[in-house]
């Protein structure tokens, strides 16, 4: 990953000094960054790398040292410049992090034999970190390797049966360090251990909530933009939506919204961004009602792969012709959101999260316009709290993912305008229900799909031939893994019902119970 720090702030913005996570090649630093601001404390992930000259400028709060697979003898194990120990800011170590602070100052790491996975009975002796905490607390371990003596000074505040050192302090030198992983919701006390750390050890304020971030996204806008005019393309997802408002609060009418509407959304969910943006919040809209050359250029498409080509093609047309007619526009906003701005810098050490390739239906890369992208410093779901503070509705606030090319994917074989009717109606009457049962936010993605093939049935006297409608519905942290979600027979029972006796043209419906890998989410 990078190892220029992502975004410079002014001095003022600074007063919300970062508290800056190193990433040494663990699976969660992104999700220690996440639990940070959780506690309403700025964090920026940052590279192992990055010497500590560069973290100084960053004038940190704290610094987190995250956990990592290595061992900190190991040949390749990551490194930090040693540079970091002189700082005099406060520092936690987890896992990795803890035994590499061991190691560099004068303590001792081994392989004792005794590695511990999993829940793991803790009994923490004192120190800040366990303030109003329990003395003997469930803590979630992972690890090899074992801390045999803390770093110089440092006092032992927390043990488990195998591993003597779980935790230690050493409060003059600003260092800390926890075996343990906080961050994770297996440890039911590793939250309020995070607090005490930034609250009580590093003194920072929680300050870092929605209503500060669009302040400061505002004013930043407004700085970069100036009296120019910016052009914002809308899709009805939550990140788009997020950027657009941010923009028009800080430049008002100086904004114009262009909502490419491929006729591949779900129902209703055209006719909800234009009723939110035009109506709602008054933001200049261009409304381009594109179904038929969409239709046209899908027409007897079948691979996959080339619907999204075209697709995505077809988009960035409609989209440059568009903008050719309102004239000269200097900015873009994009909904570059933090974890893309991480994951562009390279995959040392954070694993890639989110597949790029994916990222069809967006818009070119080589355009003629300056960026605004005013989501570069936050996670989806601090997007969607700010999208929440700025009054977006609850639907667009907290859609699932849809993907860019829409149901034109969902449909297997060619897509047709009988077909999208099918299945626009059918995933209708699944999201209805799942909204009912009050699972929508629980599952990562909810959807119909709409198989090429026909099966027999029979209706009153008739057979019938007719297509099945397949449920594809499953639960996930981040789309790379995912798992096909458990929904109550009750419910499948409503969803089947109604979608065979609601649609002609559908007789049978079937549940998909694949999970990822080696499935897909998506059917093509
Ligand atoms: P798969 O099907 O690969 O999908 O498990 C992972 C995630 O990516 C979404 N997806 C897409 N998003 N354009 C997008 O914008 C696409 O072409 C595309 N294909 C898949 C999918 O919905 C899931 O969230």
């Amino acid at each position: 990953m990078a190892e220029v720090l992502p975004f410079e702030r002014s001095e003022e913005q600074a007063e919300d000094r970062p508290v800056l996570v190193i990433d040494l090649g663990g699976q969660y630093s992104q999700l220690i960054a996440r639990r940070v601001r959780e506690c309403r404390v700025y964090s920026e992930l940052v590279s192992h790398r990055t010497p500590a000259q560069a973290l100084a400028v960053r004038n940190p709060r704290a610094i987190v040292l995250s956990g990592g697979p290595a061992s900190v003898y190991a040949d390749d194990a990551p490194e930090v410049d040693p540079g970091i120990w002189d700082l005099d800011v406060p520092t936690l170590g987890i896992c990795y992090g803890m035994q590499l602070m061991a190691r560099d100052l004068g303590g001792s790491v081994e392989r004792t034999g005794a590695s511990e996975f999993g829940r793991t009975e803790l009994h923490a002796g004192g120190g800040a970190l366990f303030e109003q905490t329990p003395d003997d607390q469930v803590v979630w371990m992972s690890h090899r390797d074992s801390v045999t003596a803390p770093p110089e000074g440092a006092r032992v505040t927390g043990s488990s049966a195998s591993t003597p050192i779980a935790a230690f302090e050493a409060p003059e030198r600003g260092l800390y360090g926890v075996q343990f992983h906080p961050e994770v919701v297996h440890t039911p006390h590793g939250n309020e251990v995070l607090k005490n750390f930034l609250y009580g050890v590093a003194g920072a304020p929680p300050t870092w909530t929605a209503a500060a971030v669009i302040e400061e996204q505002v004013e930043r806008i407004r700085a970069q933009v100036g009296t120019d005019r910016v052009l914002c393309a809308l899709s009805g997802g939550v990140d788009s939506a997020v950027a657009a408002l941010l923009v028009h609060k800080a430049v008002g009418d100086r904004l114009t919204c262009v909502f490419v509407d491929h006729g591949l959304l779900r129902k209703d969910e055209a006719a909800q961004v234009v009723e939110t943006f035009r109506g709602h919040f008054q933001v200049p809209l261009v409304h381009v009602d594109a179904e038929e050359r969409f239709l046209a250029r899908l027409d007897g498409i079948e691979e996959p792969e080339e619907k999204r080509r075209r697709v995505g093609e077809e988009f960035i047309r409609v989209f440059e012709e568009e903008a050719a007619r309102l004239g000269k526009i200097r900015y873009l906003v994009q909904g570059t959101l933090y974890s893309d701005v991480i994951e562009s810098g390279g995959t040392d050490g954070v694993a890639a999260t989110i597949k790029s390739h994916h990222n069809v239906a967006g818009l070119p890369e080589d355009v003629d316009f300056e960026l605004i992208e005013p989501l570069r410093m936050l996670f989806k779901d601090e997007v969607r709290r700010v999208g929440e503070e700025l009054g977006l509705p609850e639907r667009m606030v907290w859609r699932q993912p849809f993907p860019g090319p829409g149901l034109a994917i969902r449909i297997i074989g060619a897509v047709t305008r009988e077909r999208l009717e099918i299945l626009r109606e059918a995933d209708s009457i699944l999201q209805e229900e799942v909204r009912r049962a009050g699972l929508y936010r629980d599952l990562w993605q909810s959807f119909a799909v709409l198989p090429a093939i026909r099966s027999v049935g029979v209706q009153g006297d008739e057979r019938t031939y007719a297509y099945p409608i397949v449920i594809r519905a499953v639960t996930s942290e981040d789309a790379m893994t995912a798992d096909w979600a458990r929904l109550p027979y009750d419910l499948l029972e409503t969803i089947s019902g109604r979608i065979i006796n609601e649609i002609p043209g559908v007789n049978r419906v079937a549940l998909d119970i694949s999970s990822k890998p080696p499935s897909t989410i998506e059917w093509e």
